[in-house]
């Protein structure tokens, strides 16, 4: 081919992939926009399903490697995750658990039935120690989620002596025959979960005085401060959380708020986790971008009787809730992951970020093999999700600063659905880091972008990756693990306080400037 004719072609090649105009993002590094906390990027593991046997707990027995009794794949995933805080045993599970079912030896343990989640036994082999073994192992907090619904205050304020007391009780030296001399440090507890809901079908008053008997009672001992997360509310149902706030605001830390995004918006037919449309791609990506205005409606409610913002609004639940995959039990909940869900999780976590005067917690539900997980397993295959990616990309921000960004975003639209095509968040960490995520949701169209900062003297590219592949749909399977997987990422450039970016259609990049 000659040369010139060359050129042609690649100029026409060019040419028919669809690129925006320039968008300039101005970055306003002076004012401070508070504090990400990095417990925002919490997760959640219930007794549901696959989830924690065997995708956390095979025994030690098991002919999956594995460390003490834990699938040596998923921690060495879990480790390098970095994830701050992990949530326990429920979800509804928790209204039905009673915690002295799961501690002591595990041959003498009783076979309990997990009524909520396919009517299953559970041997409670994993149980309170195993839990908070497995959260030193992966280095992150424990987050303890206590029965409201079918116990007693009694029952929580044991469970907190037993803990975290370190003089001598009978509950104490029971803590130390089963083999833990040194209390534990515990913040972290959620007193009931969707108490309106499978967590006993309260009215709000109702709850709140439960909530109030058991806050009375679970006391902080030995020095161990309890952070009390109060059952909240779903979606935009803001009379609930106007009830709690006035009634019991002064006792609790947090109040929790659940929002699935469900793919069609109809819980008997939600829509598939692969082989969607992309049309059933857009919608989905605009319903789960509704957390805002919950944050939001919340956030106002609270306002009324917390002005200061002392109380926390904790995202204990969320992320795409699709139909199961074919062929396994429904009530196990188990999905796949696509390139979606990543976006999905980015532009949530972006949500979560610019509401940090009150979202300090949240929890994506839920780690492993349920729901919007991010490892999935099989037999002794594991696979990372691209869940697992944008969890992994957005660690550059656990607990920077948040650096405000004034742009306009192109619009994303697709058959009568628009969007903003881009969004992101930028922070400094305290060692003077800058870090960018950003996300082109646009399934086809890649946007040029300009950063524009007051100062970047002295700082450059210290690293720079993608997440991205040929389709929305796209996933990992155990054959072909790397399908979604983060690649480095050469369309940036940093000259005279101005980051370049060319951000290619349904992309999500992490950059960091040092
Ligand atoms: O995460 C699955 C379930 O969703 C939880 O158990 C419950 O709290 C919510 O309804």
């Amino acid at each position: 081919m000659k040369r010139t004719g060359f050129l042609a072609i690649l100029v026409i090649a060019l040419l028919t992939i669809p690129v925006s105009s320039q968008t300039v993002i101005k970055v306003n590094q002076e004012d401070s926009a508070g504090i990400i906390s990095k417990h925002i990027f919490g997760q959640f593991s219930e007794h549901l399903g696959r989830g924690i046997y065997p995708g956390i707990w095979v025994g030690e027995d098991s002919e999956i490697p594995n460390t003490e009794g834990y699938r040596t794949d998923v921690l060495e995933a879990l480790q390098e995750l970095q994830i701050p805080n992990i949530r326990w045993p429920g979800g509804c599970y928790a209204d039905d658990y009673n915690w002295r079912d799961g501690i002591g030896p595990r041959d003498k343990r009783p076979v309990t039935l997990n009524v909520f989640w396919g009517q299953v036994p559970d041997d409670n082999s994993f149980g309170t120690h195993e839990f908070l073994r497995f959260t030193d192992l992966i280095n992150a907090e424990p987050y303890l989620s206590v029965n409201v619904g079918s116990s007693t205050p009694k029952e929580m304020s044991d469970w907190v002596e037993y803990l975290t007391y370190d003089g001598e009780t009978s509950l104490t030296k029971m803590r130390k025959e089963n083999g833990r001399e040194e209390p534990w440090e515990i913040k972290f507890w959620g007193i009931g979960n969707e108490s309106w809901g499978c967590g006993g079908n309260m009215t709000p008053e109702f709850y709140a005085d439960k909530y109030k008997q058991f806050a009375t009672y679970s006391r902080n001992l030995s020095g161990n401060q309890l952070y009390k997360i109060a059952s909240g509310m779903y979606n935009d149902v803001y009379s609930w959380t106007d009830t709690l706030m006035r009634k019991a605001g002064n006792m609790m830390e947090a109040i929790s708020l659940h929002y699935y995004t469900i793919p069609t918006g109809d819980w008997g037919a939600k829509g598939p986790s692969i082989g969607f449309s992309e049309e059933e791609y857009i919608k989905t990506i605009q319903a789960s971008l509704r957390m805002d205005d919950f944050i939001v409606g919340h956030s106002e409610v609270m306002d009324k009787y917390d002005p200061e913002k002392r109380v926390v609004l904790a995202v204990d639940e969320w992320g795409i809730w699709t139909d199961p995959l074919e062929g396994t039990n429904g009530g196990f909940l188990e999905q796949q992951n696509s390139l979606r869900d990543a976006f999905l999780a980015s532009t949530t976590f972006d949500i979560f970020a610019r509401h940090n005067e009150r979202v300090k917690l949240a929890n994506i539900a839920q780690t492993v093999n349920v729901l919007q997980a991010m490892v999935l397993t099989s037999e002794d295959k594991m696979l990372k999700t691209p869940t697992y990616h944008a969890f992994e990309f957005y660690t550059v921000h656990y607990d920077a600063e948040l650096l405000p960004m004034e742009f306009e975003s192109p619009d994303y639209t697709n058959s009568d659905v628009t969007i903003p095509a881009l969004h992101g968040t930028v922070s400094k960490s305290k060692n003077g880091q800058i870090n960018i995520t950003l996300t082109n949701l646009d399934a086809s169209k890649a946007h040029r972008l300009t950063l524009n900062f007051d100062d970047l003297s002295g700082k450059s590219i210290s690293s720079a990756r993608i997440l991205t592949a040929d389709n929305v749909n796209a996933h990992n399977t155990f054959d072909n693990t790397d399908i979604v997987s983060p690649a480095g990422f050469n369309g940036v450039s940093v000259s005279n306080n101005e980051v370049s970016v060319n951000l290619p259609a349904k992309s999500l990049v992490v950059i960091t400037l040092n």
